[in-house]
């Protein structure tokens, strides 16, 4: 395929060299630590199939110790905690989180995905990064033919998620607890879970279960 290509591939291939830097700067860490994954994150979803994925969540990129580490989206790092913890209180996971992707874990009619699908360099995608990488959010989405709900987790990734969803992102505005109405599916946006926000409170457990028991209860119609 043409390095230009738009794929219809929901993951990218483990060897994805779209992103210079990225790839870049995946092969140092497989260098530095041949164990890890490394590589694109793809997403994780309900073992039934994708036909039972009514709720997509959609993180900004992998953390370079927790997801690009493990091969597996939130598991290994700080966010992780909080995001695994909540699904399990609303039912969209059972089993138990153990940080590693051989714990008994198993989403529950959702799917988690990542915007941006490699590792950046401090945690920061740039803007032709998360533009290459939304080919695979758009594969994603279309893929789940009975998705209902989506929650966005951070800004960058709402407005990827609301550009797929064809619209722009001043027409649905990123806000913790904002919901809009996108082609059909309900787009929750919530701060990230990631340890900043949680450390300065910006972002309580309380508030990321608010989002949660909103797409619960919208779901349970
Ligand atoms: N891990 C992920 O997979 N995504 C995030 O957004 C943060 C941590």
């Amino acid at each position: 395929m043409p390095a230009n290509a738009v794929s219809s591939a929901v993951d990218p291939p483990h060897e994805c060299a779209t992103c210079p830097r990225l790839r870049e700067y995946i092969l140092r860490w497989r260098d530095k630590e041949p164990g890890w994954f490394n590589g694109p994150v793809k997403t994780w979803r309900e073992p039934g199939g994708s036909d039972k994925v009514e709720l997509l969540i959609v993180g900004l990129a992998p953390g370079l110790r927790g997801a690009n580490r493990t091969g597996r989206p939130f598991t290994g790092d700080f966010a992780g905690d909080l995001l695994y913890e909540t699904l399990l209180t609303f039912g969209f996971a059972t089993g138990s989180y153990g940080a590693s992707p051989e714990d008994s874990l198993q989403l529950r009619k959702c799917a988690i995905t990542n915007a941006v699908r490699c590792v950046p360099p401090d945690n920061k995608p740039v803007g032709a990064e998360i533009n290459n990488c939304r080919q695979y959010l758009e594969s994603t989405i279309v893929g789940f033919k009975n998705l209902r709900a989506i929650v966005t987790l951070g800004k960058i990734s709402h407005d990827s998620t609301v550009r797929t969803l064809g619209l722009k992102p001043s027409q649905a505005v990123f806000g913790h607890g904002a919901v809009a109405e996108i082609a059909d599916l309900q787009v929750y946006s919530s701060y990230h879970c990631s340890r900043y926000n949680t450390n300065t409170r910006r972002l309580t457990p309380e508030m990321f279960q608010d989002v949660f028991r909103k797409v619960s209860n919208f779901l349970e119609k």
